[in-house]
């Protein structure tokens, strides 16, 4: 399978990359990667050559080829977290890792999960409901407020906020905090709960391809990332990582053949199902080492996202969340709008950023984040700065308009 023929290490990013290997609509400016992640269109071809091996022979795919693919996948991604590869499965999304961990714990009366308000929506609404199907146990959340003075300050308030809750048992941390994009020090997060008896589940969605992983080095009980967001696979392919302690109670939320098999066999056979966007991780990776390497993707982005955030805080003359720098997302930061009469109320901001993406084709994201309003850039490979300029004049555009219609 010849799917990265012709792709050089020296490939230049940005516009050229954009047009030869991204699939977007002509003449529209995708400038939203964090929401959704783009499929690079090699990574589409490895997915329709898995699809026809599916749908030709779909009993030797499911009953055989399907556990040699799954399993070549699950070593590549165990060398790219560096763990071992039993301890690492494949789940169809972030949400879904963390629902499998928080649903499979045996809570005891008077225990708690903690996030904070930082914490993604989906994810805080499954806290809250693990809790009250639990009825006996509670759901709480750390405050983190900007300005976010360091990262002693965060690991400060974890430090009191366990001393005083002793019951605390799940600790839900996100490694990259979205839509606030707030990157926070897991590994010393995790120190901190592993002292007071709590088990760290972290919710990293946003940072395989990201920033770097070592699953070893980090020392957490539980891990789940998504390959669909900055690697480029099809959509629904995302790890869960379990610590070998932890293999005997985590199960997939769907009950199959396997329930008795190991925690691999078991995620691996929740039902019929389509496998194709996991098999497809091992080709991503292959896809990022073809194009110059993890480093070099991640330079590009973070130093696009910089200068972005920069110029359009500039030209805005707005402010950007105040934070130290070593805790911004890399590649992900946010700009504060220019004032909008009357203020968007919070549950406005879809509406605003998708008429905004109707009048001009350009696809952005807003939203409301304590109490201000901010517009998020995350560039991925295939951006470029031309694509900021004509995102920040336009926006300036609009709003002036919209405030003129008031
Ligand atoms: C921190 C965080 N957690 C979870 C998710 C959910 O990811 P998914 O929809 O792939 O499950 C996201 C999505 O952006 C996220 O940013």
């Amino acid at each position: 399978m010849m799917f990265f023929d012709g792709l050089e290490a020296d490939v230049e990013f940005g516009k050229t990359l954009q047009e030869r290997e991204f699939t977007f609509q002509q003449g529209t400016v995708p400038l939203n990667h964090g929401s959704y992640g783009a499929v690079a269109r090699r990574m589409q071809e490895v997915q329709r050559c898995f699809l026809t091996e599916m749908n030709a022979q779909p009993d030797l795919w499911f009953r055989d080829s399907v556990n040699k693919h799954w399993d070549e996948s699950v070593r590549a991604a165990a060398r790219f977290f560096n763990c071992d590869s039993q301890d690492i499965v494949f789940v169809t999304n972030a949400t879904e890792g963390i629902n499998a961990v928080l649903k499979c714990y045996d809570f005891k009366e008077g225990e708690t999960i903690l996030s904070t308000s930082l914490t993604y929506g989906a994810v805080a609404l499954t806290c809250r409901d693990v809790a009250a199907q639990n009825r006996v146990i509670k759901s709480e959340v750390l405050e983190i407020r900007f300005p976010i003075e360091s990262d002693e300050a965060v690991l400060r308030q974890y430090e009191e906020y366990l001393q005083n809750h002793p019951k605390t048992r799940i600790v839900v941390i996100d490694h990259i905090t979205s839509p606030s994009a707030v990157l926070l020090p897991v590994k010393k997060l995790a120190k901190i709960c592993h002292k007071h008896g709590a088990l760290v589940l972290v919710d990293g969605a946003h940072a395989p391809g990201h920033v770097p992983l070592d699953l070893e080095d980090l020392c957490v009980d539980f891990y789940t990332g998504n390959f669909h967001k900055w690697l480029f696979t099809p959509r629904g392919c995302a790890v869960l990582y379990v610590n070998r302690k932890h293999h005997d109670w985590i199960k997939p939320l769907v009950t199959s053949h396997s329930a008795d098999g190991s925690l691999g066999e078991q995620f691996r056979q929740a039902g019929t199902r389509d496998h194709v966007p996991f098999v497809c991780a091992k080709y991503a990776l292959e896809f990022c080492d073809r194009i110059g390497g993890m480093d070099r993707i991640m330079s590009y982005c973070s130093e696009l996202a910089a200068e972005a955030q920069e110029y359009l805080a500039q030209l805005f003359q707005t402010d950007k969340p105040a934070l130290p720098r070593d805790m911004e997302a890399p590649n992900m930061k946010l700009v504060q709008l220019p004032e909008i009469y009357p203020p968007l109320r919070k549950e406005q901001f879809q509406d605003f950023f998708m008429d905004f993406w109707r009048k001009t084709n350009i696809q952005t994201v807003a939203f409301e984040l304590q109490g201000k309003a901010y517009l998020r850039v995350s560039p991925c490979i295939y951006n470029y700065m031309e694509e900021y300029r004509l995102l920040g004049q336009s926006v300036l555009e609009y709003i002036k308009k919209l405030n003129n219609s008031q």
